[in-house]
Formats: C-alpha cells, sequence, structure tokens
C-alpha cells in the first residue's frame, strides 16, 4: 500500500512505524507537518491510499481527512481526549493506559476507532515510556489497523452509541501550576509521579538556589535525609533533593529562560547549577555506588553505572539520560569496563538495561562549553578511548544488549561487542551524517566488518533507521530479543548464562583473540582511529555545519519542511547487490 506519513517531527515512535511499516512491504512517503506547510501539495504528489499520523501536535485540514483516511496514533485508552494523555496518565498514576488509532475527523480524538491496544504502566518517566511500552502498543494497533484498512471489509468504531463503552473523558494540557511541587509537603511518591510525568519535557518548573529550573528526571533515595527541599548531595553530576519523608535524585536541569534570552537546554544538573554565578554550593559528592559498583538489592538510590555478577557472567548496565555521553560519562563507563575485565568472568554483558543504549557523544555539554570544538574532541577521544577497550578484549566474550535505540556513535559503540543483541522493539540509527560528521568510534572497521562495504555505505548515507529485525537481516545485529521492556533484562541474563555455560565458549574466545590479531596485522586499530579522527577535526573544527546543526538540535529549533533524506518515496529495503 502507498501510505503517507504525517508527523510532527520524525521522532522515535514515527522513525519505529516508518521503519516497521517499510518491513511490511508498504511504500511510504514522510511529511513533516507544521504550520502552513504544503501537506496538500505532498498529499496530492504522492496520492497515498491511507494517511498515518504517528504523532502530530496539529490538526489535519479538513480537505485532508475528508479525501483521504487518515489514521491518528493517540495515546491513551478508548474514550481518553486531550494533549496530554501520557502526562495526566502519570500524574495520576494509572496502572494500566493504551494507545488507540483514530480516524481524523472534526472532533479532536473523536474519530472512529481502528485498533487499540493495552500497555502497564511502569515506575519510569514519560519519554522512555513513550519509547518503549507505549511504542510497543502503538505498533500493534498500527499493524492491526493497516491490516483492517487493506481488507477493506473493516468498519471502524464509532465513539458513541449504545455499543460504545466507555465515557468520554477530555483532559487539557498539563500546565505547570498543576505540575508543581510543594516540597514542604509531598512526600517522595507524589514528588516521584510530577517528575516522571514531566519527563523529560517539559520538565517541572521550580525555584531551586536563587534561580529558575526545570527539573528533569526524579529517582528515589533511601538514606539520604534533611530539611525538605535541600540539596543534600552530588553523585555523578546528579543533586540529590530532600522531601518530607525521604529524597530524590534530579540529574538533569535546564534554566527557565528568560524573555528575549537564548534558548536554554537540559544539563547535567551540577555543571547546570556550577554555571550560577555563585558556583555549585558546596554538597558532599557520592561514589557512584558503594564499591565495587554493586548495590545491595533492597537499595534504592540512583546511579548511572552499576556491575553485578551472576557466576561467570559480569553485567555491566549503563544508563545516561537521552542515551547522551558526555567526556565524564565515557570515562567513567571506562574505568567500570577495566574493573569488569578484571573480574574473573567468560562474558561480560554491557548495557542490558531499558530504554536508549546510547546515542554517542553528548551534544548538550559539548553546546554548554566555553570551546565546543575542544569538548567534541575530548568527548570522541573518550568514546574512542571506549570503544578500543571493548574491541581489544580478548579474554572473554562481550555482548552488547540494546534494549533501546541506539544511534550515531552509541550505536557504533555496540559493534565493538562480539555479540550484539537487540531488543524487538528497538531502532538503530547507525549513521552520523545528519549532524555533519564523518563519524568516528572505530566504524569504518567495525560496521564493513559485519555488514559488508556496500551495506555499510548504504546505512550511513542513506541515514533512515531500522529495524531490529532488520539490523539483524543486515548483520548488524545477532540476535533479536523478544521481550517487554521491563522483562529484556531478565531474558538477557538468562541467554548470558547459557552463552557463558555453553560448550566451546573458550575456544570462541581463542578464534576471537586471533581474529583480532589477524586484523590488527592487516590494518592497525590505531590508523582507523587517526582517518576518523583527521576527518573529525576537519568538521569539529570552528564554522563547519556541524555547529550550526547542533546548536539547532540542542536548542530543539522546529525544522522547516521535510529533511531532504526523508523526501521521496521508501520502499522495502532488500540488501544491496
Ligand atoms: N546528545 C545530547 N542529547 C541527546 C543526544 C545526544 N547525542 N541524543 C539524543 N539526545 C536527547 C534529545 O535531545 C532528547 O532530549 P529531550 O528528551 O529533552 O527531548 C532525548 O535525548 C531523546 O532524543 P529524541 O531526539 O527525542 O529521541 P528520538 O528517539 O526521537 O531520536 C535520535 C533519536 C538518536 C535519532 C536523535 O536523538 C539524534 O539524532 N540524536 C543525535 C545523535 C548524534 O548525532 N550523536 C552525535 C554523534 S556521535
Amino acid at each position: 500500500m502507498r501510505i503517507l506519513l504525517v508527523a510532527s517531527a520524525f521522532n522515535s515512535l514515527t522513525q519505529r512505524v516508518f521503519a516497521e511499516l517499510r518491513e511490511h512491504g508498504h511504500t511510504l512517503a514522510v511529511h513533516l507537518h507544521g504550520e502552513d506547510d504544503p501537506l496538500r501539495a505532498a498529499v496530492r504528489a504522492f496520492a497515498p491510499e491511507l494517511v498515518v499520523a504517528p504523532m502530530l501536535r496539529t490538526a489535519l485540514p479538513r480537505d485532508v481527512w475528508s479525501a483521504h483516511t487518515c489514521l491518528i496514533v493517540h495515546p491513551g485508552p478508548l474514550g481518553d481526549r486531550g494533549p496530554s494523555s501520557l502526562d495526566w496518565a502519570i500524574h495520576d498514576g494509572a496502572g494500566r493506559w493504551g494507545v488507540t488509532v483514530l480516524q481524523a475527523g472534526e472532533v479532536m480524538d473523536g474519530g472512529d476507532v481502528w485498533a487499540t491496544a493495552h500497555l502497564t504502566v511502569p515506575p519510569v518517566g514519560k519519554s522512555d515510556l513513550y519509547r518503549n511500552e507505549v511504542s510497543d502498543a502503538a505498533l500493534r494497533a498500527v499493524r492491526l489497523a493497516v491490516e483492517r484498512f487493506a481488507s477493506g471489509r473493516f468498519r471502524p468504531r464509532r465513539q458513541a452509541g449504545p455499543q460504545w463503552p466507555v465515557t468520554e473523558r477530555t483532559r487539557p494540557y498539563l500546565r505547570q501550576p498543576v505540575r508543581r511541587i510543594d516540597w514542604a509537603a509531598d512526600p517522595t511518591a507524589t514528588v516521584l509521579r510530577r517528575l516522571r510525568a514531566a519527563d523529560s519535557q517539559p520538565g517541572v518548573l521550580d525555584e531551586l538556589l536563587d534561580g529558575e529550573w526545570y527539573l528533569h528526571g526524579g529517582h528515589p533515595e533511601d538514606e539520604l535525609r534533611g530539611e525538605p527541599g535541600e540539596l543534600l548531595a552530588t553523585r555523578a553530576g546528579a543533586v540529590c533533593r530532600a522531601t518530607v519523608d525521604g529524597a530524590v535524585w534530579l540529574p538533569e536541569l535546564r534554566e527557565r529562560r528568560r524573555p528575549d534570552g537564548p534558548a536554554t537546554f537540559k544539563l547535567p544538573a551540577t555543571l547546570a547549577l556550577g554555571s550560577r554565578p555563585s558556583g555549585l554550593p558546596p554538597l558532599p559528592e557520592l561514589p557512584e555506588v558503594p564499591a565495587p559498583l554493586e548495590l545491595p538489592g533492597q537499595r534504592r538510590t540512583w546511579t548511572d553505572l552499576r556491575y553485578r555478577e551472576d557466576g561467570p557472567v559480569g553485567f555491566l548496565r549503563f544508563s545516561f539520560p537521552g542515551g547522551a555521553m558526555s567526556t565524564e560519562h565515557c570515562r567513567r563507563l571506562l574505568a567500570a569496563y577495566r574493573y569488569a575485565c578484571a573480574r574473573p568472568t567468560g562474558v561480560l554483558v554491557l548495557g542490558g538495561g531499558r530504554d536508549f543504549f546510547s546515542n554517542g557523544i553528548h551534544l548538550n555539554v559539548i553546546e554548554a562549553a566555553a570551546d565546543a570544538s575542544a569538548e567534541s574532541w575530548a568527548n570522541i577521544n573518550a568514546m574512542n578511548d571506549l570503544v578500543e577497550a571493548v574491541l581489544t578484549t580478548t579474554d572473554r566474550l562481550v555482548v552488547a544488549a540494546l534494549g533501546g535505540n541506539a544511534a550515531a556513535g552509541g550505536a557504533m559503540l555496540a559493534l565493538a561487542a562480539d555479540e550484539v543483541w537487540c531488543r524487538d522493539g528497538a531502532v538503530l540509527n547507525p549513521h552520523y551524517r545528519l549532524m555533519g560528521l564523518h563519524g568516528s568510534e572505530y566504524w569504518t572497521y567495525t560496521l564493513p566488518r559485519r555488514v559488508g562495504p556496500a551495506m555499510a555505505a548504504r546505512l550511513t548515507g542513506q541515514a533512515l533507521p531500522v529495524t531490529a529485525a532488520r539490523a539483524e537481516r543486515a548483520g548488524l545485529v545477532d540476535r533479536v530479543v523478544t521481550a517487554a521492556p521491563g522483562a529484556f533484562p531478565a531474558e538477557v541474563a538468562r541467554l548470558a548464562g547459557q552463552l557463558a555455560t555453553a560448550q566451546g565458549l573458550r575456544r570462541r574466545i581463542g578464534e576471537k583473540k586471533a581474529a583480532r590479531e589477524r586484523d590488527e596485522a592487516h590494518r592497525p586499530l590505531a590508523d582507523h582511529r587517526a582517518a576518523e579522527l583527521a576527518l573529525m577535526r576537519r568538521d569539529f573544527a570552528p564554522g563547519a555545519p556541524y555547529h550550526a546543526l547542533r546548536s539547532a538540535f540542542v536548542c530543539k529549533t522546529p525544522a522547516v519542511g521535510t529533511p531532504p533524506h526523508l523526501a521521496g518515496e521508501h520502499t522495502r529495503w532488500t540488501a544491496p547487490g
């Protein structure tokens, strides 16, 4: 079928719908819909049989929805209406939620129902929920709705009449006064719900020290205590703040934008507070977790790095907001990786948690640096040091376990491992071009080695998202793990246990060592790094396009029109000949 995807941004859900429908053999075109844009011309030019809108902030024009069947993905259950569905679900503490595919019509979210799917709401931030449970449910509902439409026999259900099972509930945009935290009165559970309902956007507006900040992220702390609202400690860039009955960790802050002031963006909390004229107040800096990086099972606190062992398997879990890895993140992860490599294990699993694996260097931290070129250089080198450590691990097998999406250098970090396991719902973007970068992370070694030079050129040149299934067929991924987001860590642990106790593990490790030595003799890793970095130095030079592209990304400057790499028709992806 010819399907036109109309979206406000090519965000994670739109990428997944795009990649999966394409995988199912449909011919797709993408149109990014802003105000006064040429949607009608795009519809005329493409002549779609069906229009699907995975994420739309503005209404479709009447003449478009009256001439074509337009299906809107609404992140709410039957009867739910309004622009802040997920925010309200978390704010109210809903345990179950839904996604509904509705036909566009006169009433916003009031159109006929083509499909609906349910989900369980875990205690995570809104954007994590959106990229995982909501995305899985949305794909189930979209696939069903597209099949139903293609059958030509299905009659969508009207949201009215005696057969309609629910009462309609329209809720308004969730505004900051409703999100507000009363530190002197709200218990930790309420504070966490407020923070999670606003994460990652728009954050909860609050006063902190002498400024106004949006608070991002929220994790419980079970030991630290203090005056409600008081800052208690820092850890790995996050600050811990007391509530009436406990404390919470806040990993990131964004300064409130002043009228006519420049755009503000999220930063690690200590970096953001440290930029105030009076600097960061003196606070105790807590270690990541008590050495050796392992946390007793019953403790509730926040850390972005964790290591644990289960017999012959080591698990090095990391989780950085937005998947972004600053110089500091890379160095800390490398230190933890070295620690893990000193342990007597046969298999080491990297990642394995939920949500983003990695999205490469930290563009926000770079944007905030006094010298963005120098910080970019430091960051890519720190990332390369980490990737090099993985590539040169020859005494055990390393598995990269991607519970969520990975992009750019973060996708290439995964490829350094011996095996890449990917949750079935994850979307990969193994390319750098859209950020004006050639890229490093030894991708010129790892990517062609896995997929061949023609596919490597295609993946990096076309700059399109790929599903886990597609990535497996291309050789980018070794195993697709079919698991719900919350079940992924346990499934990875089970599979890693099997791998570590399988016959022939020692032989495989020996073969891998020999292969590394052969590759090194053929072309040293240092040579790949030097060649990649020579091009990156040019990309990072003051005035190069990367700087404007990065600023636009970090400051969320809306794109004008549909980007060229998305324009045109996209048919099923076949392997290059
Ligand atoms: N640095 C800083 N922040 C990053 C980031 C990076 N490398 N990659 C993602 N983020 C942030 C986004 O700004 C966004 O922040 P928000 O939650 O405040 O909106 C959040 O992570 C989620 O990303 P988003 O773009 O909303 O997710 P998506 O799933 O729709 O898109 C990507 C995923 C990876 C395609 C997109 O984020 C991207 O292009 N990232 C940059 C990748 C890159 O070029 N890295 C540098 C080269 S190594």
